[in-house]
């Protein structure tokens, strides 16, 4: 073989395996801290499924749920090493990368989960999704979970009075931490994945979550009250590493962004009917109580806990609290 031969049969060599390596779909892991039958575990599966059909080939969605993966303390740094491309952290989980989002976590600022909806559609809410690109944190949607509601291992829990004292676990937020602060409790940041054995060796009294979480995690077999307090909200921010999505080709994002807009549709329809269905299951498990509160309840909770907002006021904006105020009717 003379050398031009011999180049020609390495360029079509190195042509082939270039061929051969492009044709392998890029791998995706999405790793999340919930159970597969919860809204977030839905609209993980969902964008799998949406995401696959529209990128055949192209793309390949591996879901992790329940911190199999990464829990609550290694995700987001995960997320930023490459180590994992998609996750989903609760809107209290970013403290650490963005003060603004706090807002979720004002105690009694939305009136449910069509305020929050409306919230996040409004363009002061839109733009929150790229507040953290300069921590190299891209926000592709957000998804619903729902309201909290307030659990201990009490017989008793209708009032504010009623939890002094008492230890309660809470995802990692200053705001949060005010909030049990207010009420007089002692709050313990802790990973999602770590409430159920704190709860049944009584490491802490209680803990604030939604239906679904509650149901799911079987937080209802290892506490005696819950309150229907809806005293705040539990959503998501999908989010990915900035310098990989922009790397993508642009059919990839596309289809992947079309992808998250299916899902989300998906995961939010779903969401209230499924704490609906779980605080009913709650209900028939008969094993805690489900406490119903009154109107003066409720304002004596709110009360307790409003002072919260001025101390965080300055930290995310006026104007952004007006504007998640509007979203209410
Ligand atoms: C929690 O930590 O209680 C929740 O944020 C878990 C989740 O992802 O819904």
């Amino acid at each position: 073989m003379n050398t031009r031969t011999v180049a020609a049969l390495a360029g079509a060599i190195a042509f082939a395996f270039a061929a051969a390596v492009s044709a392998q779909p890029i791998v995706i892991k999405f790793s999340h801290v919930v159970a597969e039958a919860t809204p977030k575990g839905q609209g993980a599966l969902k964008f799998k499924e949406v995401a696959e059909k529209l990128l055949p080939g192209k793309v390949q969605v591996q879901v992790f749920p329940s911190s199999q993966l990464f829990g609550d303390a290694k995700e987001l740094e995960a997320l930023l090493l490459g180590d994992v491309q998609f996750i989903a952290p609760s809107l209290s989980k970013f403290d650490r990368y963005t003060k603004k989002l706090q807002v979720f976590d004002l105690p009694f600022l939305f009136d449910d989960i069509e305020a929050v909806d409306r919230f996040q559609h409004s363009a002061q809410g839109k733009a929150l999704l790229d507040s953290m690109t300069g921590k190299g944190l891209k926000g592709l949607g957000y998804w619903h979970n729902g309201l909290k509601e307030l659990s201990t291992n009490k017989d008793q829990l209708k009032r504010p009075d009623d939890v002094k004292g008492l230890k309660f676990r809470i995802q990692p937020s200053d705001v949060l931490e005010a909030q049990f602060r207010a009420l007089g409790a002692n709050p313990q940041k802790m990973a999602f994945s770590e409430v159920y054995q704190a709860l049944q060796t009584g490491v802490v009294d209680g803990q604030e979550n939604t239906w679904s979480n509650i149901y799911s995690q079987k937080f209802h077999e290892v506490q005696k009250t819950i309150a229907v307090t809806n005293h705040g909200v539990i959503d998501y921010m999908i989010v990915t590493n900035v310098g990989w999505w922009n790397k993508l080709p642009a059919d990839v994002k596309k289809g992947l962004q079309q992808a998250m807009d299916e899902a989300t549709k998906y995961a939010n329809q779903l969401a209230v009917d499924l704490n609906e269905k779980d605080r009913k299951r709650i209900a028939d498990a008969g094993k805690a109580k489900i406490q119903e509160l009154s109107k003066d309840d409720v304002a004596a909770w709110r009360k307790t806990m409003e002072p919260v907002w001025k101390k965080f006021e300055a930290d995310i904006g006026k104007d952004l609290i007006q504007a998640a105020l509007k979203s209410n009717k």
